[in-house]
């Protein structure tokens, strides 16, 4: 039997509630399936600072390198916004995402007709939208020594990109190995008519290329990028890109499905695997009980994905949310004002719990027969 140990961080925010949700599924799963789950909760961000004052503690830590793979729901808030970087919450999403080693970012952005009046596009721009962000998450500007202010008044300060090739190589291989089970093509993104480090991007890049000829490779500059991730989106497979091109481009996709709230996240090519919502903190709306927790649900099916290798299972949690959508309920992200069926967090999560057990138990009953 297959065990799956998994250290669950709800965070600050909406992260809470939007973790519960994706922990039913995952139980809702091991019922179906006997993954024999054992979950552990962990402090992290601003919870773990009121806590423990500090943004990733010891314990913290050590239960997520016992795991086989880490949940988290979201870090931050504006009462934090006065401390200095390296002690908010952020931080200790940084240094997490460090010692776990998971260099690689996955952030599909898939269009979902059922809500496609939600997306900030136009409707034949948005439709058939299947996008993969590969975003390097443990380089560049975000880690780049030295950092932080160059004098004692604080009116000047630095931070640093950089990347070897290594740190290049690795990512471009996972963006290219998943583009073969893709449409193959690849969209490599950078700056290299600017940066130094996008220039050693796209060399090595170029270099990966080669042991991959049936995938179609392209270099597009990141500007000319976020235009047309906007003008046509569905002319994109896979984008490979570094650290933070990848966050911004991110949240950018989201306007092509609507809202932050759907997107899901997998961290994967290190130690223990993390999955995240894309979404942050959320404070505005927090503990109302209204946050989307498909972005969560959909962290939690690529997590039976890439570290279980439980594919059906994903596929079915994935198709679960679809269905539902279809079904025409939404939560407030997601109120257009079409008299659509409006859900809380919880009621969207049992909706999609009881979409994926129905489909289990149809399954079930056709292998019966
Ligand atoms: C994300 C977030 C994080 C990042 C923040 C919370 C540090 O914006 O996962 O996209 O910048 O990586
Ligand atoms: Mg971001």
């Amino acid at each position: 039997m297959l065990k799956l140990k998994i250290a669950i961080l709800p965070g600050d925010g909406v992260g809470p509630e939007v973790t519960l949700e994706a922990l039913r599924i995952l139980r809702a799963v091991d019922e179906i399936t006997h993954v024999d789950l054992r979950v552990q909760e962990c402090y992290v961000g601003g919870a773990a600072i009121k806590k423990f004052g500090t943004p990733l503690p010891a314990e913290t830590l050590d239960a997520c390198l016992k795991s086989d793979a880490v949940l988290l729901g979201a870090v931050g808030g504006p009462e934090f916004d006065k401390l200095p970087p390296e002690q908010r919450p952020e931080t200790g999403l940084l240094k997490l995402r460090q010692a776990l080693g998971g260099f690689a970012n996955l952030r599909p952005v898939t269009s979902h007709p059922a809500i496609a009046d939600c997306s900030a596009l136009r409707p034949d721009l948005a439709a058939n939208a299947d996008v993969l962000i590969v975003r390097e998450l443990l380089g560049g500007i975000y880690f780049g020594e030295p950092r932080g202010f160059t004098n004692d008044e604080h009116t000047a300060a630095v931070d640093t990109m950089r990347y070897s090739e290594r740190e290049i190589e690795r990512v471009a291989r996972v963006a290219f190995d998943i583009a073969r089970k893709r449409r193959r093509k690849v969209t490599s993104v950078d700056k290299a008519n600017v940066l130094h480090t996008s220039r050693l991007w796209r060399s090595t890049v170029d270099r990966v290329a080669r042991d991959y000829p049936e995938i179609k490779l392209q270099h597009v500059y990141v500007d000319a990028c976020a235009m047309q991730l906007i003008s046509a989106p569905a002319s994109f497979d896979v984008i490979l890109t570094e650290n933070m091109f990848g966050d911004i481009l991110s949240d950018e996709a989201a306007a092509i499905v609507g809202s932050l709230g759907m997107l899901p996240s997998a961290t994967i090519g290190g130690e223990v695997d993390l999955y995240e919502p894309v979404h942050g903190s959320a404070p505005d709306i927090a503990g109302k009980g209204i946050a989307n927790p498909l972005g969560a649900i959909g962290a939690a099916a690529l997590l039976l994905r890439h570290t279980a290798g439980l594919e059906s299972e994903a596929l079915a949690i994935e198709l679960a949310i679809r269905k539902v959508l279809e079904a025409g309920y939404r939560t407030a992200d997601l109120n257009r004002g079409t008299g659509r069926q409006l859900v809380t967090t919880y009621e969207m999560g049992g909706l999609v719990e009881r979409a994926f057990m129905d489909a289990a138990e149809t399954r079930h009953a056709y292998h019966a027969v």
